[in-house]
């Protein structure tokens, strides 16, 4: 389920996004999409006790239907009512992204698009910024 989508927001190479926002108490995990249609170039799910994970980020791509495999990368600066702040970039190769801990993620660019400016937010995150 979709909780938030954002309009007239774009990722290109070369460029970064910044997003800070609160985890809900309580919340079991939220993710964000930076999508393609229905086609996640990058999902971040931010997993505090979900899915038989505990306190951990997983990403992973969505195509076509499919999920691919999954990346566990970076630490989990991440707490119920406590504000976070990341960064994501892309380059032609990869997402990189870093957290609040100076963790890095790096995410292959699978899509393989440039451009990407479908970005959604769902489960239990209050989205303070995106820009
Ligand atoms: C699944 C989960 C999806 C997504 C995926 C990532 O288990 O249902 O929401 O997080 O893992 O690989």
């Amino acid at each position: 389920m979709t909780d938030m989508i954002v309009k007239n927001m774009s990722l290109k190479v070369g460029h970064t996004v910044t997003l800070s926002g609160v985890p809900k108490a309580g919340a079991e995990c939220f993710a964000l999409n930076i999508s393609s249609g229905a086609d996640h170039a990058l999902h971040m799910n931010v997993r505090f006790n979900a899915h038989g994970d505990e306190r951990v980020v997983v990403c992973n791509s969505y195509q076509a239907g499919v999920w691919g495999a999954e990346v566990r990368q970076g630490g989990f600066p991440f707490n119920y009512d406590e504000l976070f702040k990341l960064t994501i970039s892309l380059n032609p190769e990869e997402f990189l992204v870093v957290l609040s801990d100076a963790s890095e993620i790096h995410f292959p660019n699978r899509l393989g698009a440039s451009k990407y400016m479908d970005f959604s937010f769902n489960g239990g995150v209050l989205v303070r910024g995106f820009e």
